[in-house]
């Protein structure tokens, strides 16, 4: 008897009930959503969905947003003490302080930190005022042997231990044992530095979260910051943050991206109250465009094409030919698997990487995950981009948006230095921003909305005192201010600052 040869089949993959219920759950959520899923585009490209990509979301509901949050500088006070005293911030990128002696000042409200390279090599974040009378240590970033107060001068060392006292016989009433620099907690993931001022903080790991875990293939810390560019904006941080949470708006403010991003496509996956991410498909449509054929799609992702090449020549000093891509697509080619190819091949190239098994989502998509409450890195396997807001001071019209790049090393190749920050003028158009390539007039088409949305709230508060948010494609928005309102102590539908607002004592030791 010879043996009946049967075509090989893939079993079907195991989804397990809790996961099937959240698949039903999205499915009854966007019922009536126009065009495909983001999970039906990764299937059209030939990869069984990894684990990575599964959908993880939860109901938030559809109270609205206070608008006091981003108006009120009671809400902004009490931000510093309930949320920028308790949470863990992103302050710098390990590379920005590579010897000895190298600080970053990381401002944030009223409170400063010096983030520095101890002599043996950890990280330290030592405030940065003089325990003398106040003076700031620094007001910028640098290389230094030790601390050393331009008033009066004294001394500490790296490591924050007071090491010399001026004229220390009028001072005998002090104990200078007890003239350490208060430190915060120093956490680092993926090359960046992140600081707590709770003493009692949970760890970093628990507040990241499946971050690690997703980004294990993506050695972040091996990648260099290729741009840094930063500008004081008119809005709460808050407004610019949520600008960068939801990707609905790009057929509207960023028309010239919707013939190849499919915008309202966009998956929202929600991760404990941290971590939440967006997918949005590049190669394909926005579906509020009908009727683009393939090679209309391909032709608006040749025209920013460039954009990747800016990005890459700026790390590398390479550029490819401009003329080294084919302009017609193949006959059943569609637009996404072009353009991968292409990324591939020219990327690749570049980097000396070997993209060959890369799949489309990792070279082509926009992969964009969000740390609570302000960090913003980007997954690809090319140049990505990294956001992060933060309050200017106390004003809560204003804030300090930054705007990165971290691109992967050459294989072989020197590490370059990382950026160095690069202020705008307050006012100054973005697409003055050179270092950020073809990104920069999309995000000044971003920033342009911002002051407007800032005004516009402060009119809008005379009327209602609220805003909406749509249920599925701002659901990430509605996540942020869930975990805000946790650490504010509130319920996340009150409209006030909180209950017992003047009762709330300093409660960082640091
Ligand atoms: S204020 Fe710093 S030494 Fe006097
Ligand atoms: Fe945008």
């Amino acid at each position: 008897m010879t043996d009946i040869k049967r075509p090989e089949v893939s079993p079907a993959p195991v989804v397990s009930p809790e996961q099937r219920a959240i698949d039903e759950l999205v499915a009854r959520k966007i019922a009536g959503r126009p065009g495909p899923t983001y999970r039906e585009i990764i299937e059209a490209d030939g990869h069984p969905v990894p684990e990575l990509l599964e959908l993880s979301w939860r109901d938030l509901g559809n109270d609205n947003i206070p608008i006091e949050r981003y108006i009120s500088r009671e809400w902004a006070e009490l931000e510093v003490e309930r949320l920028w005293r308790k949470v863990w911030q992103m302050v710098c990128r390990e590379e920005d302080i590579p010897k000895p002696g190298d600080h970053v000042v990381y401002d944030i409200v009223e409170d400063s930190f010096l983030i520095t390279r101890a002599k043996d090599g950890s990280i330290k974040a030592l405030q940065n005022t003089c325990l003398h009378r106040g003076r700031r240590l620094r007001s910028r970033n640098g290389r230094v042997p030790e601390f050393r107060c331009p008033f009066h001068g004294l001394t500490w060392t790296l490591e924050g231990d007071l090491k010399d006292l001026p004229h220390e016989w009028d001072f005998q009433h002090v104990q200078k044992a007890n003239m350490c620099l208060p430190q915060a907690k120093v956490g680092t993931w993926g090359g960046y530095v992140f600081i707590n001022m709770d003493p009692d903080c949970a760890a970093l790991e628990e507040h990241l979260g499946i971050l690690p875990d997703h980004f294990k293939n993506t050695a972040y810390e091996d990648r260099v910051k290729s741009a840094h560019v930063a500008q004081i904006i008119p809005c709460n941080w808050k407004v610019a943050q949520e600008a960068f949470l939801e990707a609905w708006h790009l057929t509207q403010t960023h028309p010239q991206s919707a013939p190849s991003a499919g915008d309202v496509t966009t998956q929202v996956d929600l991760y404990g109250d941290t971590i939440a991410r967006t997918l949005t498909p590049v190669g394909v449509a926005s579906p509020n465009l009908l009727g683009l054929e393939e090679q209309d799609i391909y032709d608006n992702l040749l025209e920013g094409r460039t954009f990747y090449q800016d990005r890459l020549g700026i790390q590398t000093g390479k550029d490819f030919d401009k003329d080294d891509v084919e302009a017609t697509l193949p006959e059943g080619v569609t637009a996404r698997q072009k353009i991968t190819e292409e990324i591939r091949r020219t990327i690749g190239a570049a980097l000396n990487a070997d993209f060959s098994e890369t799949p489309p989502y990792m070279l082509v998509d926009a992969l964009e995950y969000f740390v609570f409450p302000n960090f913003v890195p980007w997954a690809q396997e090319q140049t990505n981009q990294v956001y992060r807001f933060r309050p200017n001071g106390l004003d809560p019209d204003s804030c300090i948006a930054e705007v990165m790049y971290l691109t992967p090393v050459p294989e072989g190749a020197e590490r370059p230095k990382p950026a160095k920050i690069r202020w705008l003028e307050p006012g100054e158009d973005w697409v003055d921003a050179k270092d950020l390539g073809r990104l920069a007039s999309t995000i000044n088409q971003d920033m342009l909305n911002l002051p407007e949305v800032q005004k516009g709230l402060k009119a809008l508060s005379r009327t209602q005192g609220s805003i909406p948010l749509a249920s599925y494609m701002e659901s990430r928005i509605r996540f942020f201010h869930h975990t805000l309102a946790k650490y504010m102590g509130i319920r996340n539908d009150e409209g006030q600052a909180g209950p017992e607002t003047t009762s709330v004592a300093p409660t960082v030791v640091y």
